[in-house]
């Protein structure tokens, strides 16, 4: 047992039921999983059931020879698009909110399904004139607006690929997503409201199609209303485009292996992986776990914080959602906007019943303190969620009695970029069963979660151990976009056949999951997943830096911080004045996400003999941390070579300090 899982089960003695061994919930939810598994083809064609196919033809499921993922609903066709709005349409659903939406300086809208028919289709007629067709890519960098939802559902009614990039992303990184998924189209808006600032969006694609030569058009949607430059032969308004736009744009039919959109994500390499996901699987597993981890009836207020520009925003406030014909609120800006308790007055006035968030921004509410939810009625909430990092059980509590007021369900959810939805977490909507603090608890229906040892032997209950899927489920990404050999090499071959997650993870002796964070050199900064080696690789461009290391610090809110250590090149001095500008640097490569917490400047960076960085190790001198365990340092790197380094680096580190 994690020293985790003993406060953790400590607290929930006070909180929650104990004798948790075998409920009939769980029993009911282990049922599911087991047919799920059993009959893949009938299961799912029959949750498949419910949505709209223009052709059902072959199987829901077919298994690739040789390859550990499935092609789900290959033959049969239908329009993402299609299946979030048109089927309301003409039903008594059609008027019906979709989308409250909220902005930073406190502007309201509200679309019924009907209204964002309109809207969807209006934008994607405007595509269609700018030359947008079945196949192609088109980015998308907006802030929380619901033109970012006409965007990116019109991109796929025409059976086009989005690629949504984060709003906090630098024109490097936009013009490099931009290049790598070729788009020929860009929607994005003259900026978007953040803490009382304009982020000045149209200024930054204006800077990243200078590299960008498959750039033709520039749509741009005007929200903050500051002068911005439009290029005349490349640049247009929305406001003007949609005066002449179609009410109606057929939806495209597409097969249900049709790429629906290409995500960015960060791995291990410094190149970001394009995570892309299908349109049916995508679908179908969207339809199903929003149903069975949010339960969302129609008395029901939907929130999810997350931004559109990552997975969550995709998945559970745009598709999944509108999927099952729910009523969402929608926030463009930050959480402390005008003061901490933005979100809590926002849940008192429109009523929310279900709020999704991360640990990140629980965290930084504890930090504020109990006052500022206690202003508020927060009453309507009964279902309250967390995403994106593992939720220690300390902030789980916290949630629970001051936002959840010891009554709502909380849903802890584990997944990722590349699943496409939930695979882990307390499903309300299928049956009930006691929850523990910290544990995402059980896989939904037809996920097969095994967590393995080194060499891939299931581990036994209580045992730390890497987390991996065994079967295909339908919202699997398919690809990453341009590379397939970089897929198969990256998921599937550590363990051949299996799914590799990159997360370690344990089975408590009831069966629970607790997953416990990445189990390669990736970081999660405040949720956001950044690779340590693409910050490396932005230090190295700066031309004072011969090498770097960096490495995630635990931090009190954040989870982790990067922290790097620099080993300057000839001539260059550790000047106070050559660290700020390394950090206006990654700022300005990277975005303000991945600017390091701290940088050492060193005389060497630990490494094994085969030259890979100790990052284990630089994070015990840097946590002030005695040096841990070395014998699982690969490379045979001796017990005398690691603590050499470690004291070199203590010694470098120490004096950096003072
Ligand atoms: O380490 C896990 C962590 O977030 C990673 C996936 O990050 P990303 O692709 O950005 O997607 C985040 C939103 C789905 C995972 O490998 N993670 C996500 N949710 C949890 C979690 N770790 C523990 N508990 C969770 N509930």
């Amino acid at each position: 047992m994690t020293q985790n899982e003993g406060a953790a089960q400590d607290e929930l003695k006070e909180a929650l039921p104990t004798g948790t061994h075998i409920s009939p919930g769980i029993e009911r939810i282990q049922e599911i999983n087991r047919e799920a598994l059993a009959h893949p083809n009938e299961f799912w064609s029959k949750v498949a059931g419910d949505l709209y196919f223009s052709e059902r033809v072959g199987p829901a499921f077919e298994r690739i020879e040789d390859a550990p993922y499935g092609r789900w609903f290959s033959q049969w066709k239908t329009n993402l698009s299609y299946n979030c709005l048109d089927r309301w349409i003409g039903t008594d659903h059609q008027h019906r909110v979709a989308f409250h939406w909220e902005g930073e300086p406190g502007d309201q809208r509200s679309l019924t399904y009907l209204d964002l028919y309109r809207e969807v289709n209006r934008f994607a007629s405007i595509l269609r004139d700018l030359g947008v067709k079945e196949g192609d890519r088109v980015t998308v960098y907006m802030p929380m607006i619901p033109e970012a939802v006409f965007a990116m559902m019109a991109t796929v009614r025409l059976g086009a690929i989005h690629s949504v990039v984060f709003g906090g992303f630098t024109a490097q990184a936009l013009a490099d997503r931009i290049n790598d998924s070729k788009s020929k189209v860009v929607v994005t808006a003259d900026g978007g409201w953040r803490r009382g600032k304009i982020v000045e969006l149209k200024k930054i694609v204006d800077q990243a199609v200078l590299q960008t030569p498959e750039v033709q058009k520039v749509l741009v949607v005007r929200r903050t209303g500051q002068p911005v430059d439009m290029d005349e032969d490349r640049d247009l308004w929305y406001h003007d485009a949609v005066k002449s736009a179609a009410d109606y744009v057929a939806p495209v039919m597409v097969p249900g292996t049709h790429p629906s959109y290409i995500l960015y994500t960060s791995g291990t390499t410094g190149k970001p992986k394009g995570a892309c996901h299908s349109t049916a699987g995508y679908m179908v597993w969207l339809y199903y776990s929003t149903h069975a981890v949010f339960d969302i009836t129609p008395r029901d207020l939907y929130w999810c914080t997350a931004d559109i520009g990552w997975v969550t925003g995709h998945s559970y406030i745009i598709y999944g959602p509108t999927l099952r014909g729910a009523t969402s609120f929608m926030y463009e800006g930050a959480a402390d906007f005008p003061a901490w308790d933005r979100w809590w007055d926002m849940i008192q006035r429109h009523r929310v019943s279900i709020l999704y968030t991360s640990p990140t921004a629980i965290r930084g509410f504890i930090k504020q303190g109990e006052k500022w939810p206690e202003k508020h009625d927060l009453s309507s909430l009964r279902i309250i969620g967390s995403v994106g990092e593992p939720i220690n059980p300390e902030a789980w509590q916290w949630y629970y009695r001051h936002i959840g007021a010891n009554r709502c369900t909380i849903v802890d959810t584990w997944w990722q970029t590349e699943t496409g939805g939930i695979l882990i977490a307390p499903q309300p909507g299928v049956a009930k069963y006691p929850l523990k603090p910290g544990s995402a608890t059980f896989p939904l229906a037809g996920v097969k979660a095994v967590v393995v040892d080194d060499h891939g032997n299931p581990c036994p209950k209580g045992e730390k151990g890497f987390m991996t899927i065994q079967h295909p489920w339908p919202g699997q990404f398919m690809t990453l976009w341009g590379d397939h050999a970089r897929y198969k090499q990256v998921y599937f071959s550590r363990f051949p056949g299996i799914y590799y997650a990159a997360d370690f993870s344990m089975q408590d002796q009831d069966g629970y999951f607790w997953l416990l964070g990445r189990a390669d050199e990736v970081m999660k900064v405040a949720g956001h997943r950044i690779s340590t080696t693409e910050i490396e690789d932005a230090l190295i461009m700066h031309p004072a830096v011969a090498e770097s290391a960096v490495i995630g610090r635990k931090d009190e809110i954040k989870m982790e911080v990067p922290v790097a250590c620099v080993i300057l090149k000839p001539g260059f001095a550790p000047t106070p004045q050559l660290r700020e500008e390394l950090l206006v640097h990654v700022r300005n490569t990277m975005g303000p996400i991945a600017v390091p917490a701290q940088i050492y400047f060193v005389e060497k960076v630990p490494k094994t003999r085969s030259a890979k960085i100790m990052r284990r190790l630089i994070r015990d001198v840097v946590e002030e941390r005695p040096l841990g365990d070395v014998t699982t340092l690969e490379d045979e790197t001796s017990i005398e070579e690691a603590k050499r380094a470690y004291n070199e680096l203590k010694a470098d580190i120490d004096r950096a300090r003072t």
